[in-house]
């Protein structure tokens, strides 16, 4: 992918981290959107510091017109993005009944609305570049469900749907759409679940049939080979990085 610009949400931690330092030492320029623009300005500096090229800008997923700026930006400083990619997230843990509206439309906000805008804003460019990668990080979640998550689920749900209308629109254009649902990878939003006491983590490794927690570099791996040019024949797929836990 040597040349070709990454746009990479959420990129300042945990798996949109581990992609973007994968994606540029795979040869991509990468814009790394993160909420938090000191944290996205770090990893930057970190990936050119080993001999990448890297942007970090603050950006919220849930605020269409920092997204179309962050684009702009991407665009003048490191070229068309041809490369997107979709780890902006954020997991709420709360008993259906006690869900109010506000933090349904909050976590829809940043999971599935922000994913439906970085695709909008992104696609023109590959549009005019006649290739595209999308890989949207989902979770495993929508295989199963999972109590007490059900915005979350509902909002990942809808990314696997996304994904797979993307694919059919834009696949005659040289455009692929996929996503990623992990399960229980070593992140820090992982850690802060563990450590309010929603995830037992030795619990959970015995549950996964490889018999270890998944680690970030596990789904870049993965998102590195769905961007790259091998992978033009795959798309609207769902690619679980699980351990097993789903089949
Ligand atoms: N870790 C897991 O086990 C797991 C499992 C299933 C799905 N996921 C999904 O993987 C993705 C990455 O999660 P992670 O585990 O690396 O979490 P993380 O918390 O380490 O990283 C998420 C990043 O997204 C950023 N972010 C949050 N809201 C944002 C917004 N509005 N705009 C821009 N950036 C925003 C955060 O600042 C953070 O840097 C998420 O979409 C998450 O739902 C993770």
């Amino acid at each position: 992918m040597s040349g070709r610009t990454a746009v990479v949400t959420g990129g300042a931690s945990g798996i949109g981290e581990a992609v973007s330092r994968r994606l540029a030492e795979d040869g991509a320029l990468v814009a790394v959107f993160d909420l938090n623009g000191d944290a996205a300005g770090e990893t930057a500096a970190s990936i050119e510091k080993a001999g990448g090229r890297a942007i970090g800008l603050a950006v919220d997923v849930t605020d269409r017109a920092a997204v179309d700026a962050g684009v702009a930006e991407t665009r003048a400083r490191l070229g068309r993005p041809t490369i997107l990619v979709n780890s902006a997230g954020r997991a709420v843990v709360h008993p259906y009944l006690d869900i109010t509206v506000e933090d349904w439309n909050r976590l829809l906000a940043v999971n599935l609305t922000g994913t439906f805008d970085c695709c909008q804003a992104v696609l023109p460019d590959m549009l005019e570049e006649g290739w595209g990668r999308i890989v949207n990080i989902s979770s495993s979640s929508v295989h199963g469900g999972a109590a007490r998550m059900a915005a979350y689920v509902a909002a990942k749900s809808g990314v696997v749907g996304l994904t797979k209308v993307l694919a059919l629109e834009f696949a005659p254009r040289g455009i692929t759409v996929n996503t990623i649902p992990p399960g229980f990878i070593d992140s820090p939003m992982l850690r802060d679940t563990v450590e309010r006491g929603f995830v037992d983590l030795e619990q959970q490794t015995k549950q996964t049939p490889v018999g270890r927690i998944g680690r970030p570099e596990d789904v870049a791996a993965t998102c590195a080979f769905l961007v790259s040019e091998e992978a033009s024949y795959i798309t609207g797929q769902v690619i679980g990085v699980n351990g097993g836990r789903n089949t």
